[in-house]
């Protein structure tokens, strides 16, 4: 029974070297077990002293075990709190940003134009980018021989009007034939743009593809005028430029339209102050227009003393250009992430 001292060194000795949560499990087996546990074999032997000894005896067991088991559990906390937190969720990281692809910055442009002359009544067509000779040049008053011809450069699939007497298939130089084809199927009213690609023989340069996209308006009705066609361009710049953009229209020449009037905005870029992209005029070319030639009424058939009405067509290459103040129309086609990456849309 005297070995009590002992007892506790060899105790605290083995505790010492305990380092796993485990390792103390077994110490705590072997001293505090019910069964072979060493300071229960003590508890056991108090049954052989007489009474007086057991309650002094009793009373030292006692506090070895209360002592044994604070010990114990002291090393257990110890054991808990030095271990290394199990690695888990940081919450705090900020999260990885996925590659999200957008829209191309002409498609988003087509998009916008679009929506703003849904939202005015038109309807949105789009038409053949092959054309024949009748709807792409001739029906918009512009026979075989006609100087205007050369105005555009034109790729040619089969034929060629001039000089052969052939009918020709061409890729189309200009959405105008679109005017031609509209008018063919329906009676006036007529409001329609027709955004879509058209083709010239140009070469890639800074402002030259040999495919581009133009967006074509046509507004046919009783008592048009032209002040309807500069209130419907300035309404449209004012929405896609800036709310005080302006437009001014200036004397041209289409053969498809009598007046004809070369469409310009107030420069996005100096507001009218002088800059090199606007030439120090204040004026950026966007499109043509004019009110439609009575000659081409009459190739489809409308009575050009009823009717009148106006038409434009604009360049989206030459818009996106302007807008977003870019120095060369092929960037808009050589898919470089770089450059299709710093538009916010
Ligand atoms: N077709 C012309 C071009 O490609 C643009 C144009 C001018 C369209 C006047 C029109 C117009 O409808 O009235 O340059």
């Amino acid at each position: 029974m005297d070995d009590r001292d002992d007892l506790w060194e060899a105790f605290e000795t083995e505790l010492a070297s305990v380092s796993t949560p485990r390792d103390l499990q077994s110490l705590r087996d072997r001293y505090l077990g019910r069964k072979g546990g060493r300071i229960s074999g003590l508890y056991a032997e108090l049954a052989t002293v007489t009474a007086e000894k057991k309650r002094e005896l009793g009373a030292r067991l006692n506090r070895l075990k209360a002592r044994v088991e604070a010990a114990l559990d002291r090393y257990a906390e110890k054991l808990a709190s030095s271990a290394p937190p199990p690695p888990r969720l940081d919450p705090t990281l900020a999260g990885r940003q996925p590659i999200v692809g957008h829209i191309h910055p002409l498609t988003y442009l087509r998009t916008r134009i679009e929506a703003y002359f849904a939202a005015a009544g038109y309807e949105i067509l789009d038409g053949p980018e092959t054309e024949d000779d009748y709807h792409n040049f001739e029906a918009l008053n512009l026979p075989a021989e006609h100087p205007a011809r050369d105005m555009q450069d034109t790729l040619y699939l089969a034929g060629d009007v001039q000089g052969q007497g052939r009918p020709a298939t061409l890729l189309r130089t200009h959405t105008s034939p679109m005017q031609i084809r509209y008018m063919e199927a329906h009676e006036p009213p007529v409001r329609i743009i027709v955004p879509g690609k058209v083709y010239r023989r140009d070469d890639l340069d800074l402002t030259h593809t040999p495919m581009f996209q133009q967006v074509e308006g046509l507004v046919v009705g009783e008592d048009i005028t032209m002040a309807d066609l500069k209130g419907t361009l300035s309404a449209f710049a004012r929405e896609l430029f800036e709310p005080d953009t302006k437009v001014q229209i200036r004397p041209s020449f289409f053969p498809y339209t009598e007046p004809s009037a070369e469409v310009f905005i107030g420069c996005v870029f100096c507001h009218g102050a002088g800059c090199p992209i606007c030439k120090r005029t204040g004026w950026l070319e966007i499109g043509g227009s004019g009110m439609v030639h009575p000659a081409v009424f009459e190739s489809v058939g409308y009575d050009p003393d009823r009717y009148t009405g106006f038409a434009f067509g604009m360049g989206i290459e030459r818009i996106a250009i302007l807008k977003y103040g870019v120095d060369d129309i092929r960037l808009f086609y050589e898919n470089d992430l770089r450059f299709l990456e710093q538009f916010p849309l």
